[in-house]
């Protein structure tokens, strides 16, 4: 799966650029307040507007505090999939709980210094986790391959059936990092300036979706 990152996108063109990678299998809408990361985007009327826009399943991921009460009104809103941070809130179940009481699925993201395994236990209670590859509040840095260690570790427990969900990975994907990603057992890429970056974003998605499940260890090609 391929999520383009609409922070690479013109926010005064919302419509037309969620148009411009019609096909996608989500698009990624970054919520940041300003506060849990340093950079300020969008909220909630912008997504309300946006799913009025477009057919694609919306992928809020939100980079704000206090989740518990932020995040259930994406979903209530009607966002496919709402994903918090779990260094924003003590209770991640419980957050996790009324996102899916709201009708939307659950994501759990970690940055790149947060370990996975004080949260392997709760995972069952999530739909998605997000690895963060770049430090969350910017698009356009540089890919981070020591995450990839706990995709690795969140696919095992996948592929033996202890955990059910899909791990996705958010920071620095383009043509020459989504192969490693894959083959750690990557299932959604998110991808900002790879998309929206060049001049045809919807041959972005599809040359990226390629090469992923090309390298992908649990994938055929379908095309
Ligand atoms: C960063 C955001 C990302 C961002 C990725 O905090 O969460 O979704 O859009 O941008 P690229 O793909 O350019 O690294
Ligand atoms: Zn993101």
């Amino acid at each position: 799966m391929i999520a383009p990152s609409i922070l690479s996108a013109d926010f005064a063109r919302l419509a037309d650029e969620a148009a411009a990678v019609e096909g996608s299998d989500w698009l990624h809408v970054d919520v940041m307040d300003a506060h849990f990361v340093p950079n300020l985007t969008l909220g909630l009327p912008v997504v309300e507007s946006l799913l009025k826009a477009t057919d694609i399943p919306l992928d809020c991921h939100l980079m704000i505090e206090n989740p518990g009460r932020w995040a259930p009104p994406y979903a209530e809103a009607g966002a496919h999939n709402v994903t918090f941070h779990a260094e924003a809130t003590d209770d991640p179940r419980s957050v996790a709980r009324d996102i899916r009481a709201a009708g939307g699925k659950a994501g759990l993201s970690v940055k790149p210094g947060t370990p996975i395994e004080p949260y392997l236990e709760i995972l069952k209670d999530f739909d998605t986790l997000l690895v963060m590859s770049v430090e969350p509040g910017f698009g356009g840095q540089s890919f981070m391959p020591e995450v990839l260690e706990k995709a690795r570790a969140v696919r095992k427990l996948v592929d033996s059936g202890e955990l059910k969900l899909l791990v996705e990975i958010d920071g620095g994907i383009n043509t020459a990092t989504v192969e490693q990603a894959a083959e750690a057992g990557i299932d959604c890429f998110v991808a900002g300036s790879a998309v929206y970056g060049t001049a045809d974003p919807a041959e972005a998605v599809r040359s990226l979706r390629t090469q992923a499940a090309k390298a992908s260890p649990h994938l055929t090609i379908a095309n």
